[in-house]
């Protein structure tokens, strides 16, 4: 599959651990670390060298214990941040400093005072300067998602002049709609003329739920790598989620992409995430979520006892996750009440079912879910059909 291989840019320990109440210590963050590389992401963005000496310790304890995958440092295009991020990354097999700067008209106005084109310069310096340490450069055009398009390009033209050779285009305030993301790369890939000597990267933050649908438009436009967190944890409403844009690109062959994951690692790391840090996942989450493969009404229930296909796209066995579960409530129907009643050992017949059945619609009234003890009690209860004849 000639150049369909996405980059997998995990920044679970850097915008991930910038969620209030996530704070991780150096210890869980290596852990975390290491499960990364163990479940196939090519790029560990470790934190951020210069915000404190903690996460200084924390990306340089990574940067010695991870061997495969590359190991990277965020910094400002400022001398001393990249220096700093550098010295961290010191002692890794694979180094990327990641820099770079606002570059909408908003940013380059209200945080930096500035001009285009000292901006421009700005990033052009940070660029050259952390190729001193390292030869894998990634830029941020920081706000890229509002930065008018043309500036866009000569921003990123001028960067992989100075040697980038992975350039950031996030949209970090979450706001573009997935065409108007997709037609950014496109502009992008046909408007720069050495973009061939870098790789374009999605960092797609999700304030209005679009992240993925974002990422997965800038991969088919062009970009080949995407920036991406467990569980979707980042910044206000989050960053990509790295296992639905994994499973997007694995349920989808058609489009010609491949990533290096491991799916069966999904869920046992979405755990291990929500549990370091502290952070529950939503029941409804896409891949991890507890309901991710629950099915509770009758029409679903006996469609998927017929052919789990008829409701499920993704194998739960493929993403780690627990065997599908048939729940019990009100809205389920006589299928499923069969299934659960035959998983617990009772096969009755299909007059019994019935009869059954409307005790079974009393309990669900008045319970949520109907669970294995009520049923082990109806079926004590239950005269059996072939009892009567
Ligand atoms: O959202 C963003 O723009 C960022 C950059 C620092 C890469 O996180
Ligand atoms: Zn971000």
């Amino acid at each position: 599959m000639a150049n369909g291989k996405i980059h997998i840019f995990d920044t679970t320990l850097r915008d991930g651990e910038q969620v209030p109440g996530c704070k991780l210590n150096s210890r869980e963050k290596l852990e975390l670390a290491l499960q990364l590389e163990a479940l196939g992401v090519d790029i560990i963005e470790a934190g951020f060298p210069i915000s404190s000496p903690g996460d200084f310790a924390s990306v340089e304890m990574i940067a010695k214990a991870v061997k495969n995958a590359t190991v990277c440092g965020l910094s400002r295009a400022v001398q001393k941040d990249i220096e700093t991020a550098a010295a961290a990354l010191k002692h890794a097999a694979r180094p990327r400093i990641h820099t770079g700067i606002g570059t909408s008209d908003s940013h380059i106005k209200a945080k930096f005072n500035a001009t285009r084109e000292e901006i421009l310069e700005r990033a052009v310096q940070a660029v050259k300067w952390a190729r001193n340490f390292t030869d894998d450069v990634e830029f941020y055009a920081e706000d890229a998602g509002r930065t008018q398009n043309e500036y866009l390009a000569r921003v990123v033209e001028a960067v992989i002049k100075a040697g980038a050779t992975v350039v950031n285009i996030p949209d970090t305030t979450g706001y573009c709609l997935p065409h108007q993301y997709g037609e950014k790369i496109a502009y992008l890939i046909n408007n720069v003329p050495n973009v061939d000597k870098a790789i374009l990267s999605c960092h797609c933050h999700n304030d209005l739920g679009l992240a993925t649908a974002n990422s997965i438009a800038g991969i088919i436009a062009g970009a080949r790598q995407i920036e991406c967190t467990i569980n979707g944890l980042g910044e206000r409403a989050g960053n990509t989620s790295l296992e639905e844009v994994v499973m997007v690109i694995k349920q989808h062959p058609d489009m010609g992409f491949h990533t290096n994951i491991n799916t069966k690692a999904l869920n046992p790391m979405s755990r291990l995430v929500s549990d370091t840090m502290r952070m529950p996942v939503q029941p409804n989450k896409a891949i991890v979520g507890a309901n991710a493969f629950s099915h509770s009404s009758g029409i679903h229930q006996d469609g998927f006892l017929k052919d789990a296909q008829t409701y499920e796209i993704i194998n739960p066995v493929e993403v780690g996750a627990d065997l599908s579960k048939i729940v019990l409530t009100a809205r389920s129907g006589r299928s499923a009440l069969a299934f659960r009643f035959r998983k617990l050992g009772f096969d009755f017949t299909r007059n019994d079912i019935d009869t059954l059945y409307e005790q079974f619609l009393q309990v669900a009234d008045r319970k949520k879910e109907v669970g294995d003890e009520d049923l082990l009690d109806m079926a004590k209860q239950h005269q059996p059909e072939s009892i009567l004849n």
